[in-house]
């Protein structure tokens, strides 16, 4: 066992959180006034059984680091150095044992680049050509492959032991012994800003999870890193800004087309952490995330978490459907450099996200969309930039300038009512998240699921990821370790899911209910929609033969609907 998962199975939850807030026993739970909030009910719940602590009051929540992290201001590695000091658990994270995991990871990358140029390696090669990633990008980004056999690692590196190499993740125990985490997939090392290998993303051929990561490690904690830094920080000191996209091949490629400020926030969930990184080498970033419905809500994200860390944002549009690796490679840099001197500033994202998702023709939409603007609103520290988006909302909505201003700044929003008391209020979205982490649904849908991740909203994508991940592996994986490494906002999240006791009479039809509503009704009828746009297009070609298979399949689709919609 890793000191890291020692601490996490021997820290007795209860105890800790007992050290700070007086704890009363509620069925097999605790209960206690939040400390995080005023607090005059107690919300704040905690499980010794998930190992997990959540408020319902304020949504605060996490594991027990997370508790003691938060409580007493510390970072994580101070976190764990205290529990560790505490349990009597040596961390080896001191300097010298530091060098030597360094120094095993750069013996695993020498192996997988080994293996890409040798016999094994043949598809892997053949499949970054095709991608026009070319054997001097290989060279440049450490590329390698992990071959298929369940040992090969294992046996390669066996001199420097199975606990170390357990300890940074290259091995999984099994329950017939430690095996492979990367196998028969392609290798990109994640390097720190510094150029030291501190994990590794290996990417499937085909098949899931798309990317498998290394654990959190004492060399690695998600959310810390942003992928190529090591090679872009000069030219964002150079160029006055960086550019923030999604992917590894984003990078790469941004890179090799001479667009060298670009990194990846990989995943899409930017932390405080990363946009801190940053800000140590510019004032400006330019997000680029995809296009797609769940990329614009994490820029919308990205760009508080970046505001709050003291940068200027602006966010960059790519046509739809393509990322910036696609893009680049199709249109070059300059369309790129175009599209990036193009990218909106914060103020007008900011209106246009927002527009987009409300009917601003009525009352209704208007009204929705300045209850939405409110969240957010606490989260703006620039005055000016209030300014701007008080002008900006009062142009768009036909409002006077006052008017809107006092909608946005609204009352003081109070710490919604402790919530275990009403009836829990759980999204379509909620419901098949909860069930999923509990291993309730069946397999067949969880593989329909896996497939359309895009759909989750990205904290419930980065966990659903997650317990992809293991579920892979065939373990059903337990709360605390879903929930670890997370940011603070998911960690609170899923733990808010996983406290919470439903209350329906059956589980199976809720999830029935839940799953048309989040996945059946809106896939069906997102395909209606594309088979109506297909239907115009054939009508104005003319094509008749095209016109009348698509308008049989569009009434196929209405009669499924209206059946799904008969069954609820
Ligand atoms: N990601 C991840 N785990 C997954 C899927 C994605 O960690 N199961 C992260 C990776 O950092 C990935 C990024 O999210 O680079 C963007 O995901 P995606 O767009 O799906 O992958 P690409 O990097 O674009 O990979 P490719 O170009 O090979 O499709
Ligand atoms: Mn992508």
């Amino acid at each position: 066992m890793g000191a890291l998962e020692e601490i996490k199975a021997r820290v007795n939850i209860v105890d800790l959180i007992g050290r700070y807030v007086a704890l009363k026993p509620a069925g097999k739970n605790y209960k206690a006034r939040c400390p995080f909030h005023p607090d005059d009910t107690p919300s704040l719940m905690v499980s010794p059984e998930k190992g997990l602590w959540h408020c319902f009051g304020c949504g605060a929540g996490g594991d027990a680091i997370s508790f003691l992290m938060r409580i007493e201001h510390l970072t994580f590695a101070e976190a764990l150095a205290k529990l560790a000091q505490e349990l009597g658990i040596e961390l080896r994270a001191g300097g010298e044992g530091k060098t030597r995991l360094f120094q095993v990871n750069l013996e695993a990358l020498r192996f997988f680049q080994r293996e890409l140029r040798g016999p094994a390696g043949e598809k892997a090669r053949a499949y970054l050509l095709s991608r026009g990633i070319n054997e001097s990008l290989w060279e440049k980004w450490g590329l390698g492959y992990s071959p298929s056999a369940w040992d090969a690692l294992l046996r390669a590196l066996s001199r420097f032991g199975v606990q170390t190499l357990l300890d940074l993740g290259l091995v999984v125990m099994g329950e017939r012994g430690p095996y492979d985490r990367f196998r028969h997939r392609l290798i990109f090392p994640i390097r720190d800003e510094q150029g030291r290998v501190v994990a590794f993303a290996g990417r499937a051929f085909e098949g899931e999870p798309k990317y498998l990561n290394t654990p959190n490690t004492p060399l690695f904690t998600k959310g810390t890193v942003l992928y190529g830094l090591d090679l872009a920080k000069e030219a964002i000191r150079r160029k006055g800004r960086a550019v923030i996209v999604e992917g590894y091949t984003d990078v790469i490629s941004l890179h090799a087309a001479g667009i060298e400020e670009a990194v990846a926030s990989m995943g899409t969930s930017l932390t405080a952490d990363q946009a801190r990184l940053l800000a140590r080498y510019t004032e400006e970033v330019v997000i680029a995330y995809d296009r797609d419905a769940a990329g614009e809500a994490s820029s919308l994200r990205g760009m508080f978490i970046l505001h709050a860390a003291g940068l200027r944002v602006r966010v960059a549009s790519f046509p739809p459907e393509e990322d910036p690796d696609s893009f680049v490679r199709k249109a070059g840099r300059k369309a790129v450099e175009e599209v990036l001197a193009q990218a909106q500033p914060f103020h007008e994202f900011f209106l246009h996200a927002l527009a987009s998702r409300h009917d601003l023709s009525r009352m209704e939409g208007k009204e929705a969309l300045l209850r939405e603007a409110q969240g957010f609103w606490p989260e703006i520290k620039s005055s000016v930039l209030k300014l701007e988006i008080i002008h900006g909302f009062s142009n768009l909505l036909g409002l006077p300038p006052e008017e809107v201003q006092e909608a946005l700044r609204g009352v003081s929003r109070p710490v919604p009512r402790a919530e275990e008391k009403g009836e829990p209020s759980l999204t379509p979205e909620d419901l098949v998240v909860k069930f999923l982490l509990e291993g309730k649904v069946p397999e067949r849908v969880v593989a329909e699921l896996l497939a359309e991740e895009g759909r989750f909203c990205p904290v419930y994508r980065e966990v659903v990821r997650r317990w992809a991940e293991r579920w892979a592996e065939g373990q059903l994986p337990d709360a605390a370790a879903l929930i670890s490494g997370l940011s603070p906002e998911a960690a609170a999240r899923v733990s808010r899911l996983l406290l919470l006791e439903l209350k329906v009479a059956n589980e199976g039809q809720a999830l029935e209910e839940a799953l048309m509503r989040f996945l059946y009704i809106p896939r069906l009828t997102e395909r209606m929609e594309e088979v109506k746009l297909a239907i115009k297009d054939a009508e104005e070609r003319g094509d008749s033969e095209a016109v009348r298979r698509l308008t049989l399949e569009f009434q196929r689709l209405c009669r499924q609907r209206l059946e799904l919609l008969r069954r609820r």
